[in-house]
Protein backbone atom coordinates (compact mmCIF):
# COMPACT_ATOMS: atom_id res chain seq x y z
CA UNK A 1 0.00 0.00 0.00
CA UNK A 2 1.45 3.32 -1.01
CA UNK A 3 0.74 5.92 1.91
CA UNK A 4 0.36 9.45 1.41
CA UNK A 5 3.30 11.82 1.27
CA UNK A 6 2.60 15.88 1.57
CA UNK A 7 5.83 17.96 -0.09
CA UNK A 8 5.81 21.00 1.11
CA UNK A 9 8.82 23.50 -0.13
CA UNK A 10 9.68 26.92 -0.04
CA UNK A 11 12.57 29.74 0.33
CA UNK A 12 14.03 30.30 3.74
CA UNK A 13 12.09 31.38 6.76
CA UNK A 14 8.77 30.89 4.63
CA UNK A 15 7.27 29.05 7.33
CA UNK A 16 7.28 25.60 5.97
CA UNK A 17 8.98 23.80 8.77
CA UNK A 18 6.66 24.90 11.40
CA UNK A 19 3.80 24.19 8.99
CA UNK A 20 5.33 20.73 8.07
CA UNK A 21 5.90 19.89 12.12
CA UNK A 22 2.19 21.19 12.80
CA UNK A 23 0.66 19.15 9.73
CA UNK A 24 2.52 16.58 10.85
CA UNK A 25 1.05 16.51 14.64
CA UNK A 26 -2.06 16.83 13.44
CA UNK A 27 -2.44 13.83 10.93
CA UNK A 28 -0.12 11.63 12.99
CA UNK A 29 2.12 11.56 9.79
CA UNK A 30 6.30 11.25 10.48
CA UNK A 31 8.28 14.80 9.49
CA UNK A 32 11.43 15.15 7.86
CA UNK A 33 12.60 18.66 7.74
CA UNK A 34 15.46 17.87 4.41
CA UNK A 35 17.18 21.04 5.53
CA UNK A 36 18.89 19.45 8.26
CA UNK A 37 20.33 16.85 5.96
CA UNK A 38 22.18 20.04 4.05
CA UNK A 39 22.80 21.72 7.09
CA UNK A 40 24.76 18.81 8.54
CA UNK A 41 26.48 18.33 5.41
CA UNK A 42 27.91 22.20 5.51
CA UNK A 43 28.74 21.95 9.28
CA UNK A 44 30.45 19.39 8.36
CA UNK A 45 32.76 20.86 6.08
CA UNK A 46 33.21 24.26 8.55
CA UNK A 47 34.18 21.70 11.13
CA UNK A 48 36.99 20.15 8.97
CA UNK A 49 38.28 24.03 7.76
CA UNK A 50 37.15 23.05 4.80
CA UNK A 51 35.41 24.81 1.70
CA UNK A 52 31.65 24.06 1.20
CA UNK A 53 31.68 25.36 -2.52
CA UNK A 54 34.63 22.90 -2.78
CA UNK A 55 32.95 19.42 -4.81
CA UNK A 56 35.83 16.85 -3.24
CA UNK A 57 35.48 18.22 0.41
CA UNK A 58 31.29 18.58 0.51
CA UNK A 59 31.42 14.80 -1.15
CA UNK A 60 34.04 13.60 1.59
CA UNK A 61 31.90 14.88 4.15
CA UNK A 62 28.43 13.66 2.71
CA UNK A 63 30.11 9.94 2.76
CA UNK A 64 31.63 10.51 6.48
CA UNK A 65 28.24 11.94 7.53
CA UNK A 66 28.53 12.28 11.38
CA UNK A 67 24.30 12.25 12.20
CA UNK A 68 25.26 13.81 16.04
CA UNK A 69 25.36 17.04 13.63
CA UNK A 70 21.77 16.34 13.42
CA UNK A 71 21.79 17.75 17.22
CA UNK A 72 24.75 20.36 16.86
CA UNK A 73 23.55 23.55 18.37
CA UNK A 74 25.23 25.28 15.38
CA UNK A 75 22.93 23.45 12.89
CA UNK A 76 20.12 26.61 12.81
CA UNK A 77 22.91 29.22 12.43
CA UNK A 78 23.19 31.61 9.20
CA UNK A 79 26.82 30.79 8.99
CA UNK A 80 25.44 26.37 8.50
CA UNK A 81 22.57 27.35 6.61
CA UNK A 82 25.00 29.70 3.73
CA UNK A 83 27.35 26.54 4.07
CA UNK A 84 24.60 24.15 3.53
CA UNK A 85 23.19 26.15 0.44
CA UNK A 86 26.67 25.86 -0.72
CA UNK A 87 26.36 21.81 -0.78
CA UNK A 88 23.65 21.74 -1.72
CA UNK A 89 24.27 23.02 -5.68
CA UNK A 90 26.66 20.31 -5.28
CA UNK A 91 24.98 17.24 -7.56
CA UNK A 92 26.84 14.07 -5.68
CA UNK A 93 25.98 15.39 -1.93
CA UNK A 94 22.30 15.21 -3.85
CA UNK A 95 22.28 12.36 -4.82
CA UNK A 96 23.86 11.13 -2.03
CA UNK A 97 20.93 11.96 -0.04
CA UNK A 98 18.20 11.38 -2.39
CA UNK A 99 17.74 7.49 -0.92
CA UNK A 100 17.38 8.68 2.51
CA UNK A 101 15.21 10.76 1.56
CA UNK A 102 12.89 8.61 -0.65
CA UNK A 103 12.77 5.54 1.35
CA UNK A 104 11.87 7.83 4.58
CA UNK A 105 9.12 9.16 2.64
CA UNK A 106 7.59 5.61 1.52
CA UNK A 107 8.42 3.49 5.14
CA UNK A 108 7.77 6.69 7.20
CA UNK A 109 8.20 6.21 10.79
CA UNK A 110 4.67 5.13 12.59
CA UNK A 111 3.28 4.21 9.35
CA UNK A 112 0.78 6.29 8.56
CA UNK A 113 1.95 8.91 6.24
CA UNK A 114 5.03 11.41 5.94
CA UNK A 115 5.32 15.19 5.61
CA UNK A 116 8.99 16.24 3.87
CA UNK A 117 9.52 20.01 3.04
CA UNK A 118 12.50 21.04 1.48
CA UNK A 119 13.56 22.78 -1.88
CA UNK A 120 12.76 20.14 -3.95
CA UNK A 121 10.85 17.84 -2.84
CA UNK A 122 7.69 18.59 -5.26
CA UNK A 123 9.93 19.09 -7.84
CA UNK A 124 12.12 15.84 -7.49
CA UNK A 125 12.16 13.77 -4.12
CA UNK A 126 8.53 12.82 -3.98
CA UNK A 127 7.36 14.07 -7.84
CA UNK A 128 3.96 11.62 -6.91
CA UNK A 129 3.03 13.35 -3.41
CA UNK A 130 -0.22 13.49 -2.54
CA UNK A 131 -0.56 17.31 -1.31
CA UNK A 132 2.19 19.54 -2.88
CA UNK A 133 2.41 22.73 -0.97
CA UNK A 134 4.62 26.16 -2.57
CA UNK A 135 5.40 28.80 0.77
CA UNK A 136 6.30 31.85 0.32
CA UNK A 137 6.41 35.46 1.68
CA UNK A 138 8.48 38.44 1.13
CA UNK A 139 11.86 38.55 1.86
CA UNK A 140 11.54 41.24 4.35
CA UNK A 141 8.89 39.42 6.86
CA UNK A 142 11.30 36.35 6.14
CA UNK A 143 14.24 37.97 7.38
CA UNK A 144 12.06 39.63 10.10
CA UNK A 145 11.02 36.27 11.46
CA UNK A 146 14.68 34.47 10.87
CA UNK A 147 16.44 37.98 13.12
CA UNK A 148 13.66 36.95 15.41
CA UNK A 149 14.95 33.37 15.55
CA UNK A 150 17.97 33.88 15.45
CA UNK A 151 18.77 37.21 17.97
CA UNK A 152 16.42 33.91 20.74
CA UNK A 153 19.42 31.85 20.27
CA UNK A 154 21.93 35.16 21.03
CA UNK A 155 22.96 35.91 17.37
CA UNK A 156 24.49 39.36 17.26
CA UNK A 157 23.36 39.84 13.36
CA UNK A 158 21.28 43.13 12.69
CA UNK A 159 17.95 42.56 10.44
CA UNK A 160 19.63 44.03 7.56
CA UNK A 161 22.35 41.73 7.70
CA UNK A 162 20.18 38.73 7.77
CA UNK A 163 18.21 40.57 4.79
CA UNK A 164 21.20 40.36 2.99
CA UNK A 165 22.02 36.39 4.04
CA UNK A 166 17.75 35.50 2.92
CA UNK A 167 18.80 37.13 -0.84
CA UNK A 168 21.80 35.92 -1.05
CA UNK A 169 20.91 32.11 -0.43
CA UNK A 170 17.69 32.44 -2.20
CA UNK A 171 19.44 33.64 -5.55
CA UNK A 172 21.63 30.70 -5.05
CA UNK A 173 19.28 27.90 -4.19
CA UNK A 174 16.98 29.46 -7.01
CA UNK A 175 19.75 29.88 -9.59
CA UNK A 176 21.92 27.01 -9.35
CA UNK A 177 21.61 24.66 -11.96
CA UNK A 178 20.86 21.42 -9.90
CA UNK A 179 17.72 20.59 -8.36
CA UNK A 180 17.07 24.68 -8.25
CA UNK A 181 13.84 26.17 -6.05
CA UNK A 182 11.00 26.31 -7.85
CA UNK A 183 7.10 25.63 -7.53
CA UNK A 184 5.91 22.38 -9.00
CA UNK A 185 3.51 22.52 -11.43
CA UNK A 186 0.79 21.36 -9.49
CA UNK A 187 1.75 22.59 -5.79
CA UNK A 188 -0.54 25.03 -3.84
CA UNK A 189 0.76 28.22 -3.07
CA UNK A 190 0.58 29.47 0.10
CA UNK A 191 1.72 33.17 0.56
CA UNK A 192 2.28 33.57 4.49
CA UNK A 193 3.37 37.06 4.12
CA UNK A 194 0.20 38.48 6.16
CA UNK A 195 -0.93 35.71 7.82
CA UNK A 196 -0.17 34.63 11.42
CA UNK A 197 1.18 31.13 12.06
CA UNK A 198 -2.35 30.08 13.65
CA UNK A 199 -4.13 31.15 10.27
CA UNK A 200 -1.53 29.39 8.29
CA UNK A 201 -1.87 26.66 9.74
CA UNK A 202 -5.33 26.34 9.11
CA UNK A 203 -5.31 27.04 5.74
CA UNK A 204 -2.47 24.65 5.34
CA UNK A 205 -4.64 21.62 6.78
CA UNK A 206 -7.45 22.99 4.65
CA UNK A 207 -5.71 22.39 1.53
CA UNK A 208 -4.23 19.18 3.11
CA UNK A 209 -7.22 17.33 3.93
CA UNK A 210 -8.78 18.64 0.28
CA UNK A 211 -6.26 16.95 -1.68
CA UNK A 212 -6.21 13.67 0.88
CA UNK A 213 -10.27 13.85 0.35
CA UNK A 214 -10.26 13.77 4.45
CA UNK A 215 -12.39 16.13 6.18
O1 LIG B 1 15.34 26.79 7.54
P1 LIG B 1 15.71 27.39 6.22
O2 LIG B 1 14.54 27.47 5.29
O3 LIG B 1 16.48 28.65 6.35
O4 LIG B 1 16.75 26.44 5.50
P2 LIG B 1 16.78 24.88 5.45
O5 LIG B 1 15.47 24.33 5.01
O6 LIG B 1 17.34 24.38 6.75
O7 LIG B 1 17.83 24.58 4.27
C1 LIG B 1 19.16 25.03 4.29
C2 LIG B 1 19.70 25.00 2.85
O8 LIG B 1 19.72 23.63 2.41
C3 LIG B 1 18.86 25.73 1.82
O9 LIG B 1 19.26 27.07 1.62
C4 LIG B 1 19.04 24.92 0.54
O10 LIG B 1 20.13 25.37 -0.20
C5 LIG B 1 19.37 23.54 1.03
N1 LIG B 1 18.25 22.59 0.83
C6 LIG B 1 18.10 22.03 -0.42
O11 LIG B 1 18.81 22.38 -1.35
N2 LIG B 1 17.14 21.09 -0.63
C7 LIG B 1 16.33 20.70 0.35
N3 LIG B 1 15.41 19.76 0.12
C8 LIG B 1 16.44 21.29 1.64
C9 LIG B 1 17.42 22.26 1.84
Amino acid sequence: MTLPVIAIDGPAASGKGTLARRIAQVLGFAHLDTGRLYRAVGLAVLKRGEDPTDPAAAQRAVEALDLSLLEDPDLRSDTTGGAASKVAAIQTVRDALLDFQRNFAAHPPGGKGAVLDGRDIGTIICPDAAVKLFVTASPEIRAKRRFLELQAQGSTRTEEQVLTDIQTRDARDSGRAVAPLRQAGDATLLDTTHLDIETAVARALEIVRAGLGVT
